[in-house]
């Protein structure tokens, strides 16, 4: 895989303001969790740079399990509104206050399908923390409680996103280029 720099439009956000955000939205689901029980699930894989950051700036007791869900294939559109539960989850949420701890929402259909199959486990609540929300993509309404930033309709990548699987280590979000990335 080639160096990023090739076709890295621009840095969309910073690894410092995204490691901010991280801290604020820790300090505000601490606040708001405060003598609760509480358990993270993770939606794989681009979540997991986020939940990392997150968990260790949470200071309420929680836990934490993962789950995989795939509306995407190699390439950047989703195609159908379907969505795969690729990797379950290994713990029960009954009665447990579940925090879905997402990298990016755009057309909604993955989070809405997560969010239907979890809520029939019957949680005591059930909400979502997600870093990006390209709101203007939105096809199909879900509620968000905890959102890190609003982006553009730009298709982006690192701090857990990828470009077919790669780059997800780079600490900032950064825009592709598409005519550099995708070119033959
Ligand atoms: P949705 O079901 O359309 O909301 O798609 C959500 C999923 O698509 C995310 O969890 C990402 O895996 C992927 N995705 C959407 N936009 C981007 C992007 O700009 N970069 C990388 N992955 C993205
Ligand atoms: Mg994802």
């Amino acid at each position: 895989m080639r160096d990023y720099r090739e076709f890295l439009a621009e840095i969309l956000i910073p690894e410092a303001r995204l490691q901010a955000r991280v801290l604020e939205l820790a300090a505000e689901i601490s606040r708001d969790f405060a003598g609760r029980d509480l358990m993270l699930v993770c939606i794989l894989r681009g979540g997991v740079m986020f939940l990392a950051d997150l968990m260790r700036a949470l200071s309420v007791p929680h836990t934490v399990d993962f789950m995989a869900v795939s509306s995407y294939g190699a390439g950047v559109r989703s195609t159908t509104g379907q969505v795969r539960i690729s990797l379950d989850l290994t713990t029960s949420i009954e009665g447990r206050n579940v925090l879905i701890v997402e990298d990016i929402i755009d057309s909604g259909f993955t989070l809405a399908s997560v969010l239907e199959l979890l809520s029939a486990r019957r949680p005591q609540s059930l909400q979502v923390c997600t870093l990006l929300d390209k709101a203007e993509r939105r096809e199909t309404e879900v509620p968000i409680a905890y959102c890190g930033f609003v982006i553009p309709n730009k298709f982006v990548f690192g701090y857990g996103l990828d470009l077919d699987e790669y780059y997800r280590n780079l600490p900032f979000v950064g825009v592709v280029q598409p005519e550099k990335f995708f070119a033959p």
